[in-house]
């Protein structure tokens, strides 16, 4: 609280402004005006004070945490197991998905003409790196994958196979470096080598892998045009919800009907 101020009504005024207004958040007691809670001795906290009728309870000696009271406690009678093992040494990869893309490239904070990598997606502050918190890079995931509009040539270190097929266009590669690595005037150092976990992924010319033969590209990609995953809600192959199929003509036919629209959504 502010104390007494000296110095005539202007300063008190100046005091005024610079005060925040007063709020819900900021509003309290004058100071003395309410006494902290005493030990009552009469009617209503007398006798037991509020810890009941003897025991742990009443005197405090409670056992520790953990001790059920002589039964062999819960974490010696259930073996450990290590479903978690290393989880402190596994890499981390930022999900960046196809919608968040759209909207840094709609909103200006990525330059879709340049290729796209960590450093634009950090610069444009698309996403986060940690790499003390082992984050090794960006994951592309698919969501937003059917509104997804923009050209891209973009590096990312992990990329799931519907990303692919919106993106089309990309090389994985590894790299991970913080911004102030540039003030310590060093020279820029080789790439790390990825992890031995992904580097079948990433020789993998299916998943536009940066270690992958360039020729086997083209090849992957028809494979993928030709096998592109049902949307969950299809039923067929090739056919879209909502197309009539004509057997006796042998014709597709697309639905323009409003009321049609429908299965299509
Ligand atoms: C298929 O097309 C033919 C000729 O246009 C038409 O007579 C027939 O009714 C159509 N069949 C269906 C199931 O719509």
């Amino acid at each position: 609280m502010v104390g007494p101020v000296w110095g005539g009504g202007a300063r008190a005024l100046d005091l005024l402004w610079a005060l925040p207004p007063v709020s819900l958040a900021n509003l309290k007691p004058n100071p003395g005006s309410r006494k902290p809670e005493r030990r009552q001795r009469g009617r209503r906290r007398g006798r037991k004070c509020g810890r009941g009728h003897k025991g742990e309870r009443q005197r405090g000696t409670r056992p520790r945490l953990g001790f059920e009271g002589g039964q062999t406690p819960f974490y010696i009678r259930i073996p450990k197991y290590g479903f978690n093992e290393g989880h402190s040494f596994r890499c981390q990869y930022q999900p960046l998905s196809l919608n968040r893309l759209q909207y840094l490239i709609d909103l200006g904070r990525v330059d879709p003409t340049q290729p796209i990598d960590l450093t634009q997606l950090v610069n444009g502050r698309g996403m986060t790196i940690q790499p003390l918190k082992r984050d090794y890079g960006a994951q592309l995931v698919e969501e937003g994958a059917d509104t997804f509009k923009a050209k891209v040539n973009i590096e990312v270190q992990l990329v799931s196979e519907l990303a692919i097929a919106a993106t089309e266009k990309k090389c994985l590669e590894i790299l991970c470096k913080p911004v102030p690595f540039f003030l310590r005037g060093q020279p820029i150092p080789k790439r790390m080598l990825s992890p031995e976990a992904l580097v079948p992924c990433y020789t993998d010319a299916k998943n536009r892998g940066y270690l992958a033969d360039p020729a086997k590209y083209p090849k992957a990609r028809l494979e993928l045009a030709k096998n592109t995953r049902k949307v969950p809600r299809q039923i067929f192959f090739g056919l879209a919800p909502g197309r009539v199929v004509n057997m006796t003509d042998k014709k597709i036919l697309k639905p323009t009907d409003e009321n049609l629209k429908y299965y299509s959504s």
